[in-house]
Formats: structure tokens, C-alpha cells, sequence
């Protein structure tokens, strides 16, 4: 059978592994796609890394290297796209038009999907082409496959992961070595975790991104990355991760999307697992998510959630599947997001008032008798129920104050925040608080 022929976008981390693992095991994946993949033609801004890329003898051999890639998605012998150029725009206009021209496309662009998926399938649909995005999650793990593929008997009741490895790079070190936030984050660039904008991946964006996708392949809802709660790992202090560690648990950035009766829950913060947790021994750039299905139980996926080659593995997985399936007809494929398009329920994202989790509260106090009995009474005028309290002295400078960390018991967020909003007015309170959710994801 003749070559399946891939015009590539962007030669940059991912694409230059897509590149060398498509070299480096070129039979093994004809032989299990049916057919060579070859990619013909590569488009780089950086023309000339571009080409030390390819190598003399690729480019001998007919591979164009060029800095135009409307050109490569316009040439007639390209059947598949893949886009690793990053970004929303220039990006959004070479995947539509590639898919204007009848041409498949492969993508690990998370942000281009969670923000313009709908349109993005919706167009691929008409068209009749796929559009793999097996990358965009967790980078090597199969979460995409195993949502809609694997899991498919089960209805879905919730996923929660660590789906940013930049950010699980930057908390496991600040807890194992003790470095500070900046350095941590400076070693993730380096190692080519981090987005080219790292705000995306600090500020929780990437993983909101992502959780946005997982949500939608689940529950089968419309993609609504506008209506995820995202908070980062920025305001998260080194002594918070150090109580936390004290009390039996590690910090991490966790994506949950949980569905209840009226509507799902969709957010990304830094979130206390306990350490005995699977999730919580999830280190350095490593994701894992885990899926709760209602016949299957809890399944877990592990593996490399970022960097060149690990990522490349998920693009070229998503090539492989689409040189079997291009030749059949748009039916016998597995829908974009799991369910058939026109099957796509309308259920409500919840706000982040109405989301059931705990709470670790750090907060300082006079130290003085009765405090602690009236911050318990406006926790449960709340409803709000202490699990446990410690006084710290060794964190407070300044005498006559103490350091109090409570944990509570489930609750919903709406009342643990006009708590928070009304122990803030007692005369009896110093300093600022750090309030951080807690999941014990049972
Ligand atoms: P990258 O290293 O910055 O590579 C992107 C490459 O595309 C760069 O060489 C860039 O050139 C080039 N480029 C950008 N705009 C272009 C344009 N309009 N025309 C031609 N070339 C263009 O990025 P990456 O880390 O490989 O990420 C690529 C995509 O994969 C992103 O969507 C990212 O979110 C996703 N992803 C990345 C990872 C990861 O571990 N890195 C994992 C999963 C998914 P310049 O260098 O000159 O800008
Ligand atoms: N910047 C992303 C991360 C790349 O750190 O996880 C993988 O999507």
C-alpha cells in the first residue's frame, strides 16, 4: 500500500519528536498502521533548526523545509495535518483550513481545542475528516483513547488528575528540595514542559484546558472552557506545603470534573490528596488521572505528562489511527468526543460556591482564651464542621499570636467562604489566611 503523506507544523519540542520517533520506528508503526507514514513536508518560523532537524538526507530525499505552513496544509500531496505550532490563532486558521481542503488533522493544541473545539469538530464533521487529539491530555497517556474508547459501557461520575506536569514539576521539588518556586519553574522550561507562555501552566490554565476536554468526553456535554473555576499554584506558600505534609497530605494541582444531579462540577486549584493517595505519589512531570465509571470503579492512568518524546508518542498514535480508519466512512469512526455528535447533553457547569470538597484554613490569631471557640461557632453557624485543629506557634514571629490550621469536614464552598468572609471581621484575627480544598477522592 502506498505511504500515508503528513505535512508537519512546527518542529519545536513535540514536533521534533514526532519527527524522530516517526524515523526511528518507521516499520514498526507501518506495520501497525498498514501503511508508512511519512512526513513530506515541515513548516518552522525558524527555517534553518527546522532543517539541522530533518538532516541533510531527508531534505535530499525530497522533504521540503519551509516557514510557511499554509503552504504545506495547501499542497496537494499532504492527506494529514499535524499542527504543533501552539497558540490560538494562527493555529485555529491552518487546522480550519487544512479541514476545508478535506484533510485529516492531528493536534496536541489543547488550548485551540478548549476554546474553539466545538467549532473545530462541528467543521471536521461536515467535512467527513478526523481530528486526533490524543496529545492534548496528559501528553503520552492514553486518556483519549481509554474515555472513548475503553470506558465506553460506563456512565461516567468523575475524573480527577494531575494533568499539568510544569506545575507538578515545580511542587515536587519545592517540597523534596526546598527550592524556591522561580528555580523550580526555570528547570521545567529547560527540560521543555512548560507552554511557551508558563502563565498558562502556573496560573492553572493548561490543566483547566485539559479538564475542559476530559469533561466533555465523559459526560458527553459541550465543550465549556469559559465556565471551568481555575486557580493556580502562585499563592501557594512553601509552609502551607509543609503543614499539609505534617497533617498526612501532599499539594497538588488537581483537575476534577465531577457530574451530580444538576449539572458537573469543573475546576483546577491546588488541592491537599492524602499521601497514602496514588494521585499524591504522582512526582516531578509525571500526570495521572483517574476515572470513576460506574460499572468499571476507579481506573488509573500514569505515565509522562509532557515533553518531547513521550508527547510525540500521542501524536503519532492518533497518525497511526487515522491511516487505519481514512478510508472508512465517516460513521465507522469513533466520534470526536465519545458520543455521537447530535447526542450531546446541555447539563450545567456548576459555580465554584455550589462544588463540595474540605478545607485546609490556615489563618492567625490573637492568642487569647475563647478565640478558638468563637471561630468554631461561625464555622458552624455555617454549617461548616471542624475535622481537626492544630495550633503552630514556631510559624508566628511575633508574640501573643498563634498560627491555627483547621481542616474541615465536607462541605459546600458557598459556606465555607462567608465563614472565611466573617471570621475575617473579628477583632481577633492577624495576617492573611490561605485557604486550600482538600480531596479525598474515595
Ligand atoms: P514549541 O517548542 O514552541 O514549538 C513550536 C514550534 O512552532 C516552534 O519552533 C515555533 O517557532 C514554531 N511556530 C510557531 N508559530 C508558527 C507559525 N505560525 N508558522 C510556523 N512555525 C511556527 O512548542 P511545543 O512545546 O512543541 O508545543 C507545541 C504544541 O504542543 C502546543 O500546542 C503545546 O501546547 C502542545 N503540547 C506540548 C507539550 C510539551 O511537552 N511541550 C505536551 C503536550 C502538548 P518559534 O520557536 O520561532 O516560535
Ligand atoms: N505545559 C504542559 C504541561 C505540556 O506542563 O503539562 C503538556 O501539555
Amino acid at each position: 500500500m502506498s505511504q500515508v503523506r503528513v505535512g508537519l507544523l512546527g518542529i519545536g519540542t513535540v514536533g521534533s519528536g514526532v519527527w524522530r520517533v516517526l524515523q526511528r520506528n518507521a516499520d514498526e508503526i507501518a506495520r501497525r498502521a498498514g501503511r508508512p507514514i511519512e512526513i513530506v513536508a515541515v513548516a518552522d518560523r525558524n527555517v534553518e533548526r527546522a532543517q539541522e532537524i530533518v538532516g541533510r538526507e531527508a531534505i535530499e530525499r525530497g522533504v521540503v523545509v519551509t516557514a510557511e505552513a499554509a503552504a504545506v496544509v495547501a499542497r496537494p500531496d499532504v492527506e494529514i495535518v499535524v499542527e504543533l505550532i501552539g497558540g490560538t490563532s494562527a493555529a485555529k486558521a491552518l487546522v480550519k483550513a487544512a479541514i476545508a481542503a478535506g484533510k485529516h488533522v492531528v493536534t496536541a493544541n489543547k488550548a485551540l481545542l478548549a476554546e474553539h473545539g466545538g467549532e473545530i469538530f462541528a467543521a471536521a464533521q461536515e467535512r467527513g475528516v478526523m481530528v486526533g487529539f490524543e496529545a492534548a491530555v496528559a501528553g503520552g497517556i492514553p486518556i483519549i483513547k481509554a474515555l472513548r474508547e475503553g470506558l465506553a459501557a460506563n456512565r461516567i461520575e468523575w475524573v480527577a488528575g494531575i494533568i499539568n506536569g510544569t506545575t507538578n514539576y515545580i511542587l515536587t521539588q519545592m517540597q523534596m528540595r526546598g527550592i524556591p518556586f522561580a528555580e523550580a519553574l526555570r528547570e521545567a522550561q529547560a527540560l521543555g514542559y512548560a507552554e511557551a507562555d508558563p502563565t498558562l501552566d502556573v496560573e492553572g490554565i493548561d490543566a483547566a484546558h485539559k479538564a475542559t476536554l476530559l469533561a466533555s468526553l465523559a459526560f458527553g456535554v459541550p465543550i465549556q472552557f469559559e465556565r471551568a473555576y481555575v486557580e493556580g499554584i502562585s499563592a501557594v506558600e512553601a509552609r502551607d506545603i509543609a503543614y499539609a505534609d505534617a497533617l498526612g497530605y501532599r499539594v497538588k494541582l488537581l483537575a476534577v470534573a465531577r457530574r451530580r444531579a444538576d449539572g458537573f462540577e469543573l475546576r483546577v486549584h491546588p488541592t491537599l490528596i492524602p499521601k497514602e493517595h496514588l494521585l499524591a505519589n504522582v512526582n516531578g512531570a509525571m500526570n495521572a488521572v483517574v476515572v470513576k465509571g460506574d460499572a468499571v470503579g476507579q481506573t488509573l492512568y500514569y505515565g509522562a505528562g509532557a515533553g518531547s518524546e513521550p508527547t510525540a508518542s500521542a501524536v503519532i498514535a492518533d497518525l497511526v489511527e487515522v491511516a487505519r480508519l481514512m478510508n472508512a466512512t465517516p460513521s465507522q469512526r469513533v466520534p470526536h468526543l465519545a458520543f455521537q455528535p447530535g447526542e450531546l447533553v446541555t447539563l450545567p457547569v456548576l459555580p465554584i460556591g455550589a462544588c463540595r470538597t474540605s478545607f485546609y484554613l490556615r489563618l492567625q490569631v490573637a492568642d487569647e482564651v475563647g478565640v478558638l471557640a468563637q471561630l468554631a461557632r461561625v464555622l458552624a453557624d455555617e454549617g461548616v464542621s471542624i475535622a481537626a485543629v492544630i495550633q503552630k506557634e514556631d510559624g508566628v514571629a511575633e508574640k501573643g499570636i498563634a498560627e491555627l490550621v483547621l481542616l474541615t469536614h465536607e462541605s459546600e464552598e458557598r459556606r465555607v467562604r462567608s465563614a472565611i468572609a466573617r471570621i475575617e471581621q473579628q477583632v481577633w484575627v492577624r495576617g492573611r489566611w490561605a485557604a486550600l480544598r482538600v480531596e479525598h477522592l474515595q
